[in-house]
């Protein structure tokens, strides 16, 4: 079984067709610049190239960097705001020339890392968290989503926390590793207090350099590890979206 993933994101959007039951990538990946701005009808056509560069004709998921419910996008804190009470499905279905489903890229992220990555088999909370553009986050309990949760926003010192704790924010403010860790740290204990979680998985393209980082957090009760799928889990978690156990409600 194979379907093709689409991860928007606030830079690039990416694509590769993937196989379902190994949870990797069929072929090589295609990445076309996010529009700036980037509205419904630019975004669309990006999706509208990519399938047709892949001459895809089956099923399709796709992510995006916001609250998505009954495929219509609710927030859009690193898009154009023009997202807000759109029907994506409906927009980037006809794009695409089909059906596509459609899902919060970091609930994509974290469905693929349970599956195959770092989170696989793992019981009790697993809180999975992407730092990049904004930070996203999917939280788990015994395998299940709790979809749309959005703890990159809780507010630290008076600000959203991805304004301070983001990949964005580290290269924004030219922090040091040691000195971003030190936010991430302050971030993760602020997580622990609310959820208590037995693990938690560091995803986003930041993931590629944990080494940096990871070893400087202290402290932290529950277990934290990079994503094992890095910047390929939105694509596959995009892809797994279209399987019946995870289709949009
Ligand atoms: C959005 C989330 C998204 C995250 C990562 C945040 O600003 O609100 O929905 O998952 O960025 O893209």
């Amino acid at each position: 079984m194979h379907a093709l993933g689409i991860d928007i994101g606030g830079t690039g959007i990416k694509a590769a067709p993937v196989d379902l039951a190994a949870g990797t990538l069929l072929a090589e990946r295609k990445r076309i610049d996010t529009p700036h701005p980037a509205v419904p009808d630019a975004v669309a056509d990006v999706i509208h190239q990519l399938t047709t560069a892949f001459d895809w004709s089956g099923p399709i998921g796709i992510t995006f960097p916001g609250v998505v419910a009954g495929g219509e996008t609710r927030t859009a804190a690193n898009l154009d705001s023009s997202w807000i009470g759109t029907n994506a499905r409906a927009l980037l279905g006809k794009a695409a020339g089909g059906p596509v489903e459609i899902l919060n890229d970091a609930d994509a992220a974290g469905i693929a890392e349970m599956a195959f990555g770092a989170g696989k088999g793992v019981t009790g909370t697993v809180l999975m968290l992407t730092f990049g553009t904004g930070i996203g986050s999917a939280l788990f309990t015994d395998g299940k989503l709790v979809s749309n949760t959005e703890f990159g926003h809780i507010q630290i010192h008076g600000d959203d926390a991805e304004k301070r704790v983001s990949d964005q924010a580290r290269e924004l403010h030219d922090l040091s590793w040691g000195k971003w860790a030190g936010r991430v740290q302050n971030y993760l204990e602020y997580m622990e207090a609310l959820l208590s979680p037995d693990l938690i998985i560091i995803g986003g393209g930041v993931s590629k350099k944990a080494d940096k980082f990871l070893p400087l957090l202290e402290g932290i009760r529950a277990e934290i590890v990079p994503a094992a799928l890095r910047n390929d889990a939105g694509i596959v978690g995009a892809a797994m979206a279209t399987t019946p156990a995870y289709a949009a409600k």
